[in-house]
């Protein structure tokens, strides 16, 4: 199987009093829209809800991918079906039922996604690799755009690569956090093929230009 990177833009990192231009250049350009949700409680920081991600929905011709940063992602996974989110990511230690709620999302017609910050080891997510459809490396710890990349990100991205193969399962990786052109070759090697950028996109001077660089 061959499978080309795709590169997520970070919504999070676009100028919201001009979405319709990033929406466009990630329709143009891009392969998806990554989604950040905060809640203030499973992280720090509180970002944008419903009304921005409908927004962006209208106009997305990409698949839209939710990165859920809260507690309680099952109380929302029906809201964010008829949205027409795609993709939907939680994370591990935010919920006590990852299976159940894994297979809710499968069941609303999405994609799930399993996700841990960089302190989680890796091997806490194989026993759910076979019922995602993709795992979220955090290169950073969840809750801020604009942080500086981990490196012991490359020796999980390995181990969890070889996990992945060794069951013999389709399933994605994605990385989120820090990522631009001075690391994405690596990750790309390493094992990742989805791979979320924010900062390197949206602050770029040239954000086309930053995301053909990363692919
Ligand atoms: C961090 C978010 C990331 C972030 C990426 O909590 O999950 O998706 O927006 O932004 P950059 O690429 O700026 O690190
Ligand atoms: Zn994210």
């Amino acid at each position: 199987m061959s499978y080309r990177v795709q590169i997520a833009p970070s919504m999070l990192a676009a100028d919201f009093l001009n979405l319709n231009k990033d929406v466009e250049l990630v329709n143009q350009y891009a392969d998806a829209f990554h989604l950040d949700i905060m809640d203030g409680t499973f992280v720090p920081n509180i970002s944008y809800g419903f009304p921005v991600v409908e927004a962006i929905a209208r106009k997305a011709t990409k698949p839209l991918d939710a990165h859920l940063m809260i507690v309680h992602p099952e109380k929302y996974i029906d809201r964010f079906a008829k949205v027409g989110v795609d993709m939907l990511s939680f994370h591990l230690n935010a919920v006590d039922n990852p299976g159940q709620i894994l297979a809710q999302i499968w069941a609303a017609g999405m994609k799930p996604g399993l996700a841990i910050n960089p302190d989680i080891p890796v091997e806490s997510l194989f026993p759910y690799l076979d019922q995602c459809h993709y795992v979220v490396l955090m290169s950073v710890f969840a809750g801020f755009g604009g942080q500086k990349f981990i490196e012991a990100t490359y020796d999980r991205l390995k181990t969890l690569k070889a996990e992945i193969d060794r069951q013999g399962i389709e399933c994605h990786i994605q990385v989120d956090g820090g990522v631009s052109a001075a690391n994405s070759q690596r990750l790309i090697e390493s094992g990742a093929d989805i791979l979320v950028a924010g900062s390197a996109v949206f602050k770029a001077a040239d954000p086309k230009a930053a995301i053909e660089s990363m692919q």
